[in-house]
C-alpha cells in the first residue's frame, strides 16, 4: 500500500529548513501533503492562502509533494486524505516536549494516526520563522533562512508593518 503523509505547520513563512523535511519526507513516502494548518496561538504574517502559493511555487519539482490548507482539527484532515502518518520535523531537543504532548494528543483524539520525526539538517537546527521575521524587522540579511519568493514578500510586509 502506497504511504501518504500529511506534514503540518505554520510555515509563517517557510524556511530552508522546511523545505529540508519536505525533500527528506518526500524520499521517505510515497506521497506527500504539506498543510498550512491554523495555529491559533499564532497571530500570522501570511494569509493562508499566501502561504499556499509561495509553498506551491517553491515544491513545484517534486512530484510527488502536494500543498494544501487545513482550518479545522488535524487528525480530521489527515483522515479525509486517506491518510495515516503526520509527519513532523524535528530540530533540537528543546523541540521534542511539545511534539510528544502533541503527537500524544492527536493519538488519544485519533488511535490510528502515527506521529513520525525527521530530524531537520544540523544547519537548519537554529532558525525558526519567529526568529526570521524578528531579525527582518530589524533589517538583517535573511536570505541564507529563506528563498527569495519569501524574502521579498516578507521584506515588503514587514516593512508595511513598522
Ligand atoms: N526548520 C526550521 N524551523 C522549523 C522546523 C525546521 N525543520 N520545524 C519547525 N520549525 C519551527 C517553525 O518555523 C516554528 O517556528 P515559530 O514558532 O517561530 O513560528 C516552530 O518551529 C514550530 O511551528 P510549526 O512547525 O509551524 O508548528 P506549530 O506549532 O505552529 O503548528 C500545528 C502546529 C499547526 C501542526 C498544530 O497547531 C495543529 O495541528 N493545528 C491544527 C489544529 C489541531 O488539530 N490542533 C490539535 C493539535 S494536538
Amino acid at each position: 500500500m502506497a504511504s501518504r503523509a500529511v506534514y503540518p505547520g505554520s510555515f509563517d513563512p517557510i524556511t530552508y529548513g522546511h523545505l529540508d523535511i519536505i525533500q527528506r519526507g518526500s524520499r521517505v513516502f510515497d506521497e506527500l501533503l504539506v498543510v498550512v494548518a491554523d495555529n491559533p496561538a499564532k497571530k500570522p504574517l501570511f494569509s493562508m492562502v499566501e502561504r499556499v502559493d509561495i509553498m506551491k511555487g517553491l515544491t513545484k519539482k517534486l512530484k510527488n509533494v502536494k500543498i494544501d490548507l487545513c482550518e479545522g482539527l488535524l487528525v480530521d484532515y489527515v483522515r479525509s486524505k486517506k491518510a495515516n502518518i503526520i509527519l513532523r520535523g524535528i530540530r533540537s531537543f528543546s523541540d521534542f516536549e511539545y511534539e510528544f504532548q502533541m503527537a500524544l494528543a492527536n493519538r488519544a483524539i485519533s488511535a490510528d494516526i502515527e506521529t513520525v520525526f525527521i530530524m531537520t539538517s544540523e544547519k537548519y537546527s537554529y532558525i525558526s520563522s519567529r526568529l526570521i521575521k524578528e531579525a527582518a524587522g530589524f533589517g538583517a540579511d535573511i536570505s541564507k533562512f529563506v528563498p527569495e519568493s519569501v524574502r521579498g514578500p516578507l521584506m515588503k510586509r514587514i516593512g508595511v508593518r513598522k
